[in-house]
């Protein structure tokens, strides 16, 4: 039995070339002949923190491979959460109910305190800012799919590097492979000295900036990101820093014409809409791949003994 709680799990290029086979597969398939490997489990997606991507994705994933669905979309005020019932006493009900839980959670390590608990998989579909490890999954299968691989891209990561959940989950997995990475934030949302340290380890070639004009012309993944403001305890302080990094068609003139342009969404302001016509805007492609990543890691999940 296997809980997905970190990316540190999938840190091996033969299981993420397996993931992304089997991506591929399922999305090259015709609906009607979807393996119904989960025929006769029930899942239950119980969502913290608000979600239409992860949760949905999920559900259509869990659906499309034969499970039942069993699902809170607002936990925290709707589940007996709202009671004062801890995160293990939930986990322990739920596992009477159900086969396997896709939890969000606003905490960092909440959703590893309810595998602890669990004699059924659980799936970490977010904790706090500590990690989105399917997220992860999806932007690397996306990359790939977009690039035809990793080994010598340049790729920047942009925004809020110190509370994005996916760049955390998302340096690890690229740490595998030859890449160089622009990390470009405004100051007060660098990223922390721990990830940074990791990518020493791992020999990456990185910048740590807070001007994106001479990156963009060189980059060949554009990973955008929202600053996190659900995570800011001051509003002066989002504020200060919510517009520093806009994308609008005058920066993409100046990328690679096969450069490709990520976001793990949802967007507020930082990619203008008039991005979302030009050949390299991937993001709505990045958020249909989702459902096939979802899709192969539930397959992986209980198919492994
Ligand atoms: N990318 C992502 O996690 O989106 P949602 O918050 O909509 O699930």
């Amino acid at each position: 039995m296997m809980h997905v709680l970190s990316v540190q799990q999938f840190k091996d290029k033969a299981l993420l070339d397996k993931l992304f086979k089997r991506a591929a597969e399922l999305q090259a398939m015709s609906p009607d002949l979807y393996p119904k490997i989960l025929q006769h489990k029930t899942i239950a997606t119980i969502f913290y923190e608000p979600s239409t991507r992860t949760r949905l994705s999920f559900e259509a994933a869990i659906q499309n491979l034969g499970a039942s669905l069993i699902s809170t979309e607002n936990a925290g005020q709707f589940s007996s959460a709202a009671k004062g019932e801890t995160i293990e006493d939930s986990t322990r009900t739920i596992n009477a109910y159900a086969d396997g839980i896709v939890m969000r959670h606003p905490e960092v390590g909440s959703v590893a305190r309810a595998a602890e608990v669990s004699d059924v998989p659980v799936i970490n579909a977010g904790d706090g800012a500590g990690e989105h490890p399917t997220q992860a999954l999806l932007d690397m299968y996306s990359i790939r799919q977009g690039k035809g691989g990793f080994d010598g891209l340049t790729i920047a990561m942009v925004g809020d590097l110190m509370n994005g959940r996916t760049i955390h989950s998302l340096l690890p997995l690229l740490s595998l492979y030859k890449v160089n990475l622009a990390l470009i934030s405004p100051e007060s949302l660098a990223l922390q000295q721990n990830y940074l340290t990791d990518l020493d380890k791992a020999g990456i070639n990185y910048r740590v900036i807070n001007d994106w004009s001479d990156a963009l012309a060189v980059v060949d993944v554009l990973y955008m990101t929202r600053v996190q403001k659900e995570r800011f305890v001051n509003e002066a302080d989002y504020n200060k820093v919510k517009n520093d990094f806009i994308l609008t068609m005058e920066q993409v003139k100046q990328m690679k014409k096969d450069a490709i342009i990520l976001h793990p969404l949802p967007r507020v302001n930082e990619i203008d809409t008039a991005v979302d016509a030009d050949s390299r805007a991937y993001y709505f492609k990045q958020v249909k791949n989702g459902l096939f990543m979802r899709m192969a890691l539930l397959d992986y999940v209980y198919s492994e003994k």
